[in-house]
């Protein structure tokens, strides 16, 4: 699948824009600042209904405006697919696909994109938050009912913590430890879907990083994905976890057990790469997720390659590795690059240059590779 037309309005910094795109390589290129995350980051939007930069969308819409829009005409094979989004600073969003409104989980089915970032490292040696982030933004992608699963989860999760905040601080007994017996229930049953949902994913993951990291580090490392759980994928034995530190949860009234608590686990050579890995090879194991995710839902995918986009990474890397990334992407339906300057693209990557500037488009260049 591949974008072949994007239309924003009032998105970020741009008034109006409008942008055909063609299958291969587009590399867009513009001095820091002026719009080139932005134009990638619309397209990610209207795949996932977020931002990958900021929770909420208030930001996203242009200062001084009440609402942004952001249009896509899709190609599938020889099936055209419109989608709108429309973002309102204050009220509810909609989402439209052909004309007609969808959820905004729904639009996976027709729109996955990849993002490669410089935020991308942080998944290696970050905060297992980000490690998380990663594992549930791509099962939300190939199962888009997983995102209710995580909503719900989220929702609950926050309930159950208000209820053991207000046990605590009114010392009650019994009638708030019958409530939180319900909650108890709830968080399992979801709890333990995101579990088993995380391993499974992660069992497809592993073999396809593996892979992808020898292609990126052009070298033979072993690279071992394992999920870190304090809870269990069976609800029953995800209770009895529970059940388990109720104490402890009492007193520090919040959910010490469940999947918002857990890590995946990076092995290299047998040691866990957020401490041990160097740059390189943290920055290795980083586009192999990545790249990892793109073959996974270019497999399975209901809507064929996703859109791989390239954001400001070349510039991050050294000559091999921009070189191996490269060969790794060329194969994808369509692949958006950004760039402070075209010297930071490798020469390899050959397609169409639009140059932007302020959030204007400042026009295309036919010339493929042209600097
Ligand atoms: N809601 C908004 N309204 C107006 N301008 C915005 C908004 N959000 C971001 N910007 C502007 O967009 C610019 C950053 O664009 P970005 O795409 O991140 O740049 P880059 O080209 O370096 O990737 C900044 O100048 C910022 O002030
Ligand atoms: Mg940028």
């Amino acid at each position: 699948m591949h974008v072949a037309h994007l239309e924003l309005r009032d998105y970020r910094n741009y008034r109006e824009a409008s942008l055909p795109l063609a299958p291969g390589v587009t590399v867009i290129v513009g001095p820091n600042g002026q719009g080139k995350t932005n134009l990638v980051e619309a397209i990610g939007y209207l795949a996932s209904g977020a931002s990958h930069r900021v929770a909420g969308d208030q930001p996203l819409v242009r200062q001084g405006e009440d609402r942004a829009i952001v249009r896509a005409r899709l190609r599938h094979g020889d099936r055209a697919v419109t989608m709108e989004a429309e973002l309102n600073r204050t009220g509810t969003n909609r989402l439209q696909v052909n004309g007609q409104p969808v959820r905004s989980r729904e639009a996976r089915r027709y729109l996955d994109s990849v993002l490669f970032a410089p935020e991308d490292l942080a998944t290696v040696r970050g905060e297992p938050g980000g490690r998380r982030r990663f594992l549930d933004e791509l099962l939300a992608m190939r199962q888009p009912r997983m995102a209710g699963v995580l909503t719900d989860y989220e929702r609950v999760l926050r309930q159950r913590n208000t209820l053991l905040k207000s046990a605590r601080a009114s010392r009650v007994g019994a009638s708030a430890l019958g409530t939180l017996d319900v909650w108890d229930e709830r968080l399992a049953a979801l709890g333990a879907e995101l579990v088993s949902g995380r391993d499974a994913l992660v069992a497809e993951l592993a073999p396809h990083v593996a892979g992808a990291y020898q292609a990126i580090a052009g070298a033979a490392q072993e690279v071992r994905l394992s999920t870190e759980t304090t809870a269990d994928g069976d609800p029953d034995a995800f209770l009895e976890r529970l059940r388990a530190r109720r104490s402890d949860e009492l007193e520090r009234a919040v959910t010490l057990v469940g999947p918002h608590r857990d890590d995946l686990l990076i092995e290299l050579n047998g040691m866990p790469a957020r401490t041990t890995a160097s740059h390189g090879e943290s920055w290795s194991t980083a586009l192999a997720l990545k790249l990892a995710s793109a073959e996974l839902l270019r497999e399975t995918g209901q809507a064929g390659d996703p859109v791989l986009v390239l954001d400001d990474v070349f510039a991050e890397l050294d000559a091999g590795r921009r070189a191996r990334l490269v060969d790794a992407v060329t194969g994808y339906e369509q692949v958006l690059v950004t760039a402070a300057v075209a010297e930071d693209v490798p020469a390899g990557l050959v397609g169409r240059t639009i140059r932007i500037r302020a959030g204007e488009i400042l026009g295309a260049d036919a010339e493929p590779g042209d600097g």
